[in-house]
């Protein structure tokens, strides 16, 4: 079929809105027609070239929400007309990393997904005949994309898909980071570094975990009220001094739970100083530049403090996802601050745009 797709031709050059040809779902795969994708950091990181793994042309998008159209042979769980969230984080419920509780991190696909190509090493996607890869398993800058079905996650139909877009990325991986990677007790003190979709996120997951204090850091006034909309009890403006701001607030020993959702390295290393002597967990969740390093005085480790990163905030999508988009339906989780403007396929790259001004937490693509 014909689909409309927004095109990386070029790094550091906008997408282009072309037509391309989608071949039909194969065995275990799925085609979805979207209805809304998010605009992501990764899309534009992948877009500027500063990804050193980054390949093109290729259809950018990964935050994906929509409908079922047709499932291929063998497919399983799904079926035309269901409600689906795209997982760039598979889950396909057999390898080892899917069957042990301590990780999210699916094998089954990687190494395909990693270069461009479907499982079988082919693509869906091609113009005039030259194939056309695929961008973290998903490609959901299109009108329509073949996806396998364990990167699918089914959600309720109730859910509109404009916001459950938000859950197949920046949302999941904040709340996840809090509920699943540090597992954040009742009661406890929490500071989340960044208030982005990501940190946002993790400051709600921090709520829903039962945490008394929640210290949200930011540059921005504007973002730090989000913040406090979504369950922080207390903000500051980040710097050079942001342990000394925090020590100040939640005592000296230091928060029982950190997280860094910046992707700076110097706020990495803050989130390891706030955390707690004895037993304080630092979680990074940001994604920092090329050859960057994370400088840690190991004597914050030997007096107890533990380091841990989160991918997809540790959620196994295909379980989680729809538990997580419950709890939003069920009116504990507010998803409406976080989309700040609706965008047509074609102002994508307005998007990336409103997205490096800072302006807003989401542009959300509507497909509608
Ligand atoms: N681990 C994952 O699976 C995963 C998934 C999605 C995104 N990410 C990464 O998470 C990070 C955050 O993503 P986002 O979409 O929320 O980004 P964002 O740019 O919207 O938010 C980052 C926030 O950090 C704040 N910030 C910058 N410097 C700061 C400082 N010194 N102190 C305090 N705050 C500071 C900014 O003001 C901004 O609000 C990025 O690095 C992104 O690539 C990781
Ligand atoms: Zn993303
Ligand atoms: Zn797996």
């Amino acid at each position: 079929m014909k689909i409309r797709a927004a095109v990386l031709e070029r790094f550091g050059e906008p997408l282009e809105v072309q037509e391309l040809e989608l071949a039909e779902p194969r065995v275990g795969e799925v085609l979805v027609r979207l209805a809304a994708c998010g605009v992501c950091h990764t899309d534009l990181f992948a877009a500027s070239g500063a990804d050193p793994s980054g390949y093109s042309p290729t259809v950018l998008g990964h935050e994906g929400a929509g409908v079922v159209e047709a499932a291929g042979e063998e497919v399983r769980d799904l079926s035309e007309g269901d409600h689906v969230v795209t997982l760039f984080s598979p889950q396909c419920r057999e390898c080892e990393h899917c069957r042990d509780p301590r990780t999210n991190l699916c094998t089954a696909i990687r190494g395909q997904q990693g270069l461009g190509y479907l499982p079988d090493g082919t693509t869906r996607l091609s113009r005039d005949g030259e194939p056309i890869r695929h961008f973290m398993g998903c490609s959901t800058f299109a009108e329509y994309t073949v996806m396998p079905e364990i990167a699918l996650a089914k959600v309720s139909p109730d859910a509109p898909l404009d916001r459950a877009c938000l859950f197949a990325c920046g949302l999941s991986t904040g709340l996840g980071a809090a509920m699943n990677t540090a597992n954040v007790q009742p009661g406890s003190t929490c500071v989340v570094f960044g208030a982005g979709m990501v940190g946002l996120g993790a400051v709600a997951g921090c709520r829903l975990q039962g945490a008394e204090r929640i210290v949200c850091v930011d540059l921005s006034e504007d973002r730090l009220e989000l913040a406090r909309g979504q369950g922080a009890t207390d903000t500051l403006v980040g710097g050079p001094e942001g342990v000394e701001r925090v020590l100040e607030l939640v005592g000296p020993l230091g928060a029982d739970y950190t997280f860094e959702a910046t992707g700076n390295v110097a706020v990495m290393r803050q989130a390891v100083e706030s955390a707690r002597m004895g037993w304080g967990l630092a979680t990074m969740c940001g994604v920092a530049g090329k050859g960057e390093v994370l400088e840690v005085v190991p004597r914050f480790l030997i007096t107890g403090r533990r380091v841990a990163g989160s991918s997809f905030g540790g959620c196994k999508g295909r379980d989680q996802v729809p538990q997580l988009v419950q709890r939003w339906l069920a009116g504990e989780i507010d998803v409406e601050p976080f989309v700040s403007h609706k965008l047509t396929l074609d102002d994508v790259n307005r998007g990336f745009e409103l997205m490096e001004a800072q302006d807003g937490i989401r542009s959300v693509i509507d497909f509608a």
